[in-house]
């Protein structure tokens, strides 16, 4: 069985790297599904043959990281920038001088727009990717990037790889991957990524893998190190990349002449824009690894690499008006509204103002001839006007509203912030939408299902204005058909003089039975999620957990004065100040009590005589558990006390220690003397329950 597992494992590798980087699948998405089940089949009934790099490993997984700094190998540096043409025949000119005429050649590659990784293999295997960091140490990613399906996790057999080989490269997210999760997160009413390289970025750093395989991220190798390259010349060790297993880009031109170059510059300015993915310019690398040497770098960046930055597009049109939007957490965003022109390949109408002092740098009025560009970001922005002579007549001046366009209520403009905010937070429409959008999101009450668009939906509809309404929401079927009503349902509501008492309106019966149920579910979400679903401002997770494990129960929380408040670690004058007015307000206070009516977790459960074992105890949690998952862990150590950490230090108290815990974090823990508590023994103390499914 063994043996199938291995053969299993080698052939969906390969299979792997025909479809993914070679583009020539050899066999059906089915026939590659049937073999993955037979070998997800088998690896559960053989969890001993557990291998992090196994073809199953690519869906990634339901543990959470809290990444760990690791050393580079050698130190990542960046690259000094350009704009113009000219600067780059300087590099050209300097490079040649300082190679005193000895010959040289220059190896031109398309900067992609994401993130570098650097990927360190061992004997033909992915032992670790790490992140730039600040270039010294960067953040173990290995979990993530092992999701990326076009990066190797086993370089291919008698491929001839240096036994140990570091590969750098670029992370990104194609166009269509990029666009795909923004359109998902715009129906989820989630905020959208202002361009792939930070969707990239935010991706990588996921704590959870499973939500990295989805995203469909890639990787192209621009640098091979090792001190057994095979080759001296940067572009032929790419090359043989290509060979081990990497997807290499082919848009990479050795040139020898400056007027190669420009060529290159020329035609990929025009190019780049059919290209899958986004990319901010061209970088050019002497290319023999010798003269590399001799060139050597400064502090930050190599002597022998520079990057010329493409020009970001810029159309110019006129400005008809300026709107303003108000968005969920009440803040104002001003809107150019011009007249439509072509950019980068799309027409742009509307421009985001970002605030007030935006409007008032660029000294905008109605009517100006205004540039818009699109750096790299999807929204356009306006970067200048027009200047006007003197004499000229130009339109009415651009004012910043006093009044919610929503809902009439005057605007507020904090100390030291640069948004407007609407006052009317009860009931300003948007509001309340983006209340309840909080309450139910995945790390609040995690009522799943219910995406902004249906939240719009109930509010229109009269079933949903806050938070507590979900608590009353009742599904019946009636004459045929499935009514969701707020309170009971009475068909006579529909029609004649009580109509629209109980709002209620048609639904399909299978979305909204599981709608229902999630909601009902959320009564057991634990009191720190309640705490934070509540919205209070300042009050995101981590302050919510703090206050909950502080408190212990809402009673407490809502008595507690300025001066109490401070007194808990994390909790500063903003905060406090926060707390103690959100429970002053008559409506919150009134949510609060109908929520706990509802039966909604308002206290931390009663703890047994264990109560604090683990009081003030820092525990990093490290490998596979299989009694409970690791996020249940977590909770575990806080409900008793402890304080759950990421990495080992001389404070940390111990370290509960799963399967495959890292070798280098065993190695940290002996070192500074810090013991380690398996699964069984840990369950143990706390009397919890071990049992597997
Ligand atoms: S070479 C010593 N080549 O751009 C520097 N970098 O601004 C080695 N990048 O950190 C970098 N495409 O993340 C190189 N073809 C390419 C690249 C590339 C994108 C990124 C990389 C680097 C940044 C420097």
């Amino acid at each position: 069985m063994n043996e199938r597992i291995l053969q299993l494992r080698r052939e969906l590798h390969r299979h792997n790297h025909n479809y993914y980087v070679l583009n020539k699948p050899e066999i059906t998405d089915r026939e590659f599904d049937e073999l993955m089940n037979e070998l997800i089949a088998l690896e559960k009934e053989h969890p001993e043959m557990y291998d992090p790099n196994s073809p199953t490993q690519r869906v990634g997984s339901d543990i959470s990281t809290d990444f760990v700094q690791m050393e580079h190998q050698r130190p990542m540096l960046s690259l000094s920038n350009t704009y113009s043409r000219e600067e780059v025949s300087d590099f050209y000119r300097r490079t040649a001088e300082a190679l005193k005429g000895e010959d040289f050649e220059v190896c031109c590659e398309l900067k992609f727009d994401g993130l570098s990784i650097s990927l360190i293999y061992e004997d033909g295997v992915l032992k670790r990717a790490l992140t730039r960091g600040d270039g010294l140490r960067g953040d173990d990613v290995t979990v993530n990037v092992r999701t990326i399906a076009s990066v190797p996790l086993q370089l291919l057999p008698d491929s001839k790889y240096p036994k140990r080989l570091e590969v750098r490269g670029e992370v990104f997210m194609p166009w269509r991957s990029f666009e795909h999760l923004n359109e998902e997160r715009e129906k989820a009413g989630e905020p959208l990524f202002a361009n792939p390289r930070n969707a990239a970025s935010g991706t990588l750093k996921s704590k959870d893998s499973r939500v990295v395989a989805q995203r469909h991220l890639d990787v192209l190798p621009y640098a091979v190190m090792s001190d057994e390259l095979p080759l001296e010349k940067h572009e032929a060790n790419l090359q043989k990349a290509k060979e081990w297993g990497f997807k290499v880009s082919d848009a990479m031109t050795v040139c020898r002449t400056m007027e190669d170059i420009q060529n290159f510059l020329e035609k990929w300015e025009a190019e780049r824009k059919n290209l899958p993915m986004a990319t901010d310019g061209v970088v050019l690398k002497v290319n023999d690894l010798r003269q590399q040497t001799f060139l050597g770098a400064t502090a930050k960046s190599p002597r022998w690499a520079i990057a010329y930055k493409f020009q970001a597009e810029r159309a110019k049109t006129r400005l008809k008006a300026v709107t303003f939007q108000v968005g969920r957490t009440g803040a104002v965003t001003p809107v150019a509204n011009m007249e439509p022109v072509l950019l980068a390949g799309t027409m742009v109408k509307r421009a985001s103002l970002h605030n007030e002092d935006v409007i008032k740098q660029l000294d905008l009025h109605l009517g100006d001839w205004v540039y818009v560009e699109k750096a790299g970001e999807i929204i356009p922005q306006i970067v200048g006007v027009e200047p006007v002579a003197e004499n000229e007549q130009r339109g009415e001046k651009i004012a910043f509203i006093k009044e919610c366009p929503e809902c009439g209520a005057p605007l507020i403009r904090y100390d030291g912030e640069a948004a407007h905010y609407c006052t009317n937070e009860a009931s300003c429409p948007p509001q309340i939408k983006g209340r309840i959008e909080h309450f139910i999101g995945r790390d609040a009450m995690n009522i799943m299902n219910l995406g902004s668009e249906v939240v719009d939906k109930y509010y229109e509809q009269g079933l949903l204005s806050s938070p507590s309404d979900l608590y009353r929401l009742r599904l019946t079927k009636w004459d045929d058909a499935w009514w969701l009503s707020k309170g009971e349902f009475s068909p006579s509501d529909l029609f004649g003089e009580t109509k629209g008492n109980t709002p209620a309106m048609l639904v399909t019966q299978r979305a909204t039975q599981k709608v229902i149920e999630a909601i009902e579910a959320s009564k057991s979400v634990g009191f720190d999620r309640v705490l934070f679903a509540l919205g209070i401002r300042f009050v995101g997770k981590v302050v919510a957990k703090t206050l909950a494990y502080h408190f212990k129960n809402v009673q407490a929380l809502r008595e507690a004065g300025i001066d109490e408040l401070l007194q808990v670690e994390g909790v500063g004058q903003g905060i406090a100040t926060s707390v103690v007015n959100y429970f002053a307000n008559r409506e919150n206070a009134r949510l609060v009590e109908e929520l706990m009516a509802f039966g909604l977790q308002m206290a931390l459960p009663v703890q047994k005589s264990l109560g604090d074992i683990l009081n003030e105890k820092r525990i990093v949690i490290s490998g596979v558990f299989k009694f409970h998952s690791r996020e249940e862990y977590k909770e575990i150590i806080e409900q008793y006390g402890g304080k759950n950490v990421g990495s080992i230090s001389s404070k940390t108290s111990f370290v509960l220690a799963g399967e495959g815990m890292g070798p280098s974090k065993r190695e940290k823990a002996n070192q500074l003397g810090v013991p380690l508590m398996d699964e069984e023994q840990f369950c143990e103390l706390l009397q919890l329950e071990m049992k597997t499914e």
